[in-house]
């Protein structure tokens, strides 16, 4: 049966919050902000104002507070805005968090320097007039002289699938994802423990081509400058087919 695609917070994540950051703790925000930043460089943006779109946990946004930058992420799922404000809490870093849908950026115009949204997540936008507007609103709220970086679902998780590492096996902790494709809607399902307790989620998102891709950039008024590999200035396997799509506004 294909999958609904319906529901305006249907990208959310709720449950799978309780274990995002078990899963995600090992992966390299530190490089994944040197990659935005040299994007930027390259584009000659030197921003002091950074606003991460679908943030989730705040991992990058609190990569770059603790580099110094006026650091902002907005998200759609209050329940990993709760986990980002706990470990503000905890860190004493100094961020901001906005609860946002990416279709209705809540955030001034003109109020980021470099405008990000990594790790597919616009991808769980089911319909392009939806990423056309979510593209639409990073160009709004970013500076006439700032840069646009974010990353669409990358092809090689469409076409060869991404098991490999989707199966974590830690301390207390063990989490199986699987997922099936529906056309170019992808379904993933993931099951986890955390110390003996259950929980599962599942979410869609939608594959866009490379040239679907570049047609809603340029619907959003987007002009894109580089298209940016992360693999190999990222090693870790996973890296390799993820693309950063840097845009001017
Ligand atoms: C794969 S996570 C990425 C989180 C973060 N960018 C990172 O790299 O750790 C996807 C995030 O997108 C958020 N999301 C999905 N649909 C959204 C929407 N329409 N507006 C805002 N956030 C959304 C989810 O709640 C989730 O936190």
């Amino acid at each position: 049966m294909a999958p609904s695609t319906t529901g305006s917070r249907a990208g959310a994540y709720r449950r799978y919050a309780d274990v995002y950051d078990l899963v995600w703790r090992a992966a390299p925000y530190d490089q994944f902000a040197d990659l935005c930043l040299g994007a930027a460089s390259r584009a000659a943006v030197r921003p002091e104002r950074i606003v991460d779109a679908a943030c989730g946990t705040c991992n990058l946004v609190m990569e770059f507070a603790s580099r110094g930058y006026h650091a902002v992420g907005f998200d759609l799922s209050d329940s990993m805005l709760e986990r980002a404000v706990a470990k503000r809490r905890a860190t004493r870093l100094d961020f901001d968090v906005a609860l946002g849908d990416l279709r209705a950026a809540p955030l001034a115009d003109g109020s980021a320097d470099l405008a990000l949204s990594l790790n597919a997540s616009l991808n769980y936008l089911l319909e392009t007039d939806e990423v056309v507007a979510a593209l639409s609103h990073l160009r709004r709220i970013t500076a006439p002289d700032g840069v646009v970086v974010v990353e669409p679902l990358a092809a090689r998780f469409i076409h060869q699938g991404y098991d490999p590492g989707r199966h974590v096996r830690d301390d207390g902790f063990r989490m199986d994802a699987s997922h099936e494709l529906h056309g170019d809607l992808l379904v993933e399902r993931l099951e986890w423990t955390v110390e003996g307790v259950e929980g599962a989620e599942s979410y869609c998102q939608r594959y866009y081509d490379d040239e679907q891709f570049e047609a809603m950039m340029g619907a959003a008024g987007l002009v894109v400058v580089e298209r940016l590999p992360m693999y190999p200035f990222i090693e870790a396997e996973p890296a390799r087919g993820r693309m950063l799509w840097v845009a001017l506004p």
